[in-house]
């Protein structure tokens, strides 16, 4: 795919979204995905790594990708421009399950770069074609500090909104910032949202996730109506090569949606 355009999310620079077209037409129409899903990206020499589609498949023509600068291929995707060509291989995994969740009414709690692909989902769900098939939405999501938020124009156009609930929150702040300071477990509990015919999705650090989940729990969300996406290392991404297992399941080829029932029943290495 082509590189059109790559916009720096935050001030530190180190996370950058990245606008990709195809290169080749047929392959508009042959790549088909749901949010959540995600797709191995590639730059010549450097290798390969799995990354969650940002963008919502209501955008046609088009691939978003939010790509924290953590290695060597991350390195030398952040040193790519507009015209340069990214090697795309997908879409995979199972993404978040839309026909389940279709009807009732859905919390989204992000984290860091891990609220790429509930920004797909939320953008999915608001898009006209779908608003009506989803109840109540709240999106709950933090960052460690002010700099470090992601999507700022469009957060700021949700915030707007009256389908949808936004609570953004920053784990510390600086003078500029007016929003909330907190952790996202706390700021679940303030909200407090009621767990009847709603389900909850969550992604983000490790940390945040161990402490959200007995918030959501206390507010009596079911485990089989709370899900996660995991993210493990990775390999071949098609449940080939055994890189990314937990007990019987593939994060890539089962996952990396999973339920909390259906984790609970896992090993616990995750
Ligand atoms: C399903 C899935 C979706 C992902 N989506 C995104 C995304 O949207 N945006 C994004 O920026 N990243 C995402 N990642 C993570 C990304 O694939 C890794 O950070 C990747 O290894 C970066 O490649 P690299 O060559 O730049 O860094 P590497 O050279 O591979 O690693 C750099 C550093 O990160 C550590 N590291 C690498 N992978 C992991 C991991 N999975 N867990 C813990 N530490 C690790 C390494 O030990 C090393 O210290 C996702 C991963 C998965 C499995
Ligand atoms: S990455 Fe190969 S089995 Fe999952």
């Amino acid at each position: 795919m082509k590189i059109e355009k790559v916009l720096v999310e935050t001030e530190d620079r180190n996370i950058k979204t990245f606008s990709l077209s195809f290169a080749n037409g047929a392959d508009k129409s042959d790549f088909n995905y749901v949010p959540g899903q995600f797709a191995e990206l590639s730059v010549l020499g450097k290798g390969e790594a799995p990354f969650g589609m940002a963008s919502s498949p209501t955008q046609e023509g088009c691939l978003e990708f939010t790509v924290n600068k953590a290695g060597l291929l991350t390195t030398a995707l952040h040193n790519m421009e507009p015209g340069d060509i990214v090697g795309v291989r997908g879409p995979l995994g199972n993404g978040y399950p839309l026909e389940q969740l279709e009807g009732g009414n859905i919390v989204i709690i992000g984290g860091g770069f891990g609220f790429s692909t509930l920004r797909a989902l939320t953008n999915f769900m608001l898009d006209d074609r779908n608003r009506g098939r989803f109840g109540d939405i709240t999106v709950i999501y933090g960052a460690r500090n002010p700099g470090l938020v992601l999507y700022k124009d469009e957060l700021e156009e949700w915030g707007k909104r009256d389908d949808l609930s936004l609570y953004m929150t920053v784990d510390s702040a600086n003078g500029d910032w007016n929003g909330r300071v907190g952790l996202i477990p706390n700021i679940v509990k303030e909200v407090a949202p009621s767990a009847d015919n709603t389900y909850a999705l969550v992604c983000g650090p490790p940390v945040m996730i161990r402490f959200t989940l007995p918030v959501l729990q206390e507010l009596g969300f079911p485990s089989d109506k709370t899900l996660l996406s995991l993210e493990m290392r990775m390999k071949c991404g098609l449940g080939m090569c055994g890189r990314c297992n937990i007990g019987s399941k593939y994060v890539c080829a089962d996952g990396p949606v999973f339920t909390l029932a259906e984790l609970s029943k896992l090993p616990q290495e995750h």
